[in-house]
């Protein structure tokens, strides 16, 4: 299939375009490098240099004829969207809304979202985690709102335009590539400061709990919702929380690091619990996440730490 990538420079979507390519699906990317690097991108794979709000972005799909959109481009850090919800809006709703519109103008077969379980549901009842697809949907911040309010839009494209969808409301994602410039990027800020045995702090008590899913799971995610899933939403996590503290120690193992954390103020607007229910994408998607947490440290500590040196 031709599938069109969006933000396939960033961390996730590298990893899935990667992942499609190696399924003999031919891939293109539109990313305006905002944050994303061509150096992520494979050097057969077409980069369109395009911001997704813009109007020649038509000249992708006209060229392009996708058959498939996965979108991952966004304005996908929490801080930026509480200092100018504006531009985070204008990205990841009027962007979106623009490869809406211009997908089902091109006979577009399956829109893949990629939205946000981490910060669409704000902080849970504690009795309900696992939280459901079916929880309320509470954000705290902007990007939680924004990316949230795009899911409301593929219904109307479906309903009025038939334009097949999925959703993929991903938890607390790393893996290699990740940016430690990106919120909720704590193991890769762990393994970078811990490659080169600096001291490590850990924002709030670090009893503060995610749902970690390794880079890698989104991959088989996003291939199964290639088949799967019609005009439905999915919790793209393990179901299990993890603590800060526990992702410390167990990066601290992996890395032989001996230090002790430091502890600094807790932010503010952060959640203090989530961790999300993935029994819906095990039965329709027939998916799963695969990689345990250990492994999936490890890999992202090997790729931090040959970057290091
Ligand atoms: N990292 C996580 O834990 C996580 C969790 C939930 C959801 N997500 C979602 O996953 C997707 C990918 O996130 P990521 O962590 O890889 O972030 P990222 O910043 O690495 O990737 C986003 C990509 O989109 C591109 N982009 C941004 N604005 C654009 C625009 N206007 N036009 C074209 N391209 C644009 C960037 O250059 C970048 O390559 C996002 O939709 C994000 O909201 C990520």
């Amino acid at each position: 299939m031709r599938i069109l990538v969006t933000g396939g420079a960033g961390f996730i979507g590298s990893h899935v375009a990667v992942g499609f390519r190696a399924q003999g699906h031919e891939v293109a990317i539109v990313d305006d490098l905002s944050t994303g690097n061509p150096k992520n991108v494979h050097p057969e794979t077409k980069l369109y240099q395009h911001d997704i709000r813009d109007a020649d972005l038509e000249s992708v799909f006209r060229e392009f004829r996708p058959e498939v959109v996965d979108h991952h481009a966004a304005q996908a850090n929490v801080p930026a969207s509480v200092t100018d919800p504006v531009h985070d809006a204008s990205v990841n709703v009027l962007g979106g809304l623009n490869l809406l519109r211009l997908s089902a103008a091109y006979g577009v077969k399956k829109f893949i979202y990629i939205s946000s379980g981490g910060a669409m549901y704000g902080e849970p009842d504690p009795r309900q985690l696992p939280v459901k697809e079916s929880a309320p949907v509470r954000p705290l911040s902007p990007y939680g709102a924004s990316k949230q309010a795009l899911e409301a839009w593929l219904g109307v494209y479906q309903r009025t335009f038939g334009l097949d969808y999925s959703v993929l409301r991903y938890a607390n994602i790393y893996g290699p590539r990740q940016s430690i410039r990106e919120e909720g990027a704590v193991v890769a800020v762990f393994a970078t400061r811990m490659a080169v045995d600096k001291p490590v702090t850990i924002d709030g008590t670090g009893q503060q709990s995610r749902d970690f899913v390794y880079v890698g799971d989104c991959v088989t995610a996003n291939l199964a919702a290639l088949e799967r899933g019609s005009g439905l939403a999915f919790n793209i996590g393990t179901g299990r929380e993890t603590s800060i503290r526990e992702i410390f120690d167990a990066m601290a193992e992996v890395a032989g690091y001996t230090q002790t954390p430091n502890f600094g103020p807790a932010r503010t607007g952060d959640v203090m619990r989530i961790a999300l229910d993935p029994s819906l994408a095990r039965t329709e998607l027939r998916w799963q996440a695969s990689v345990p947490l250990h492994a999936g440290l490890a890999r992202t500590y090997a790729f931090f730490r040959d970057g290091a040196s």
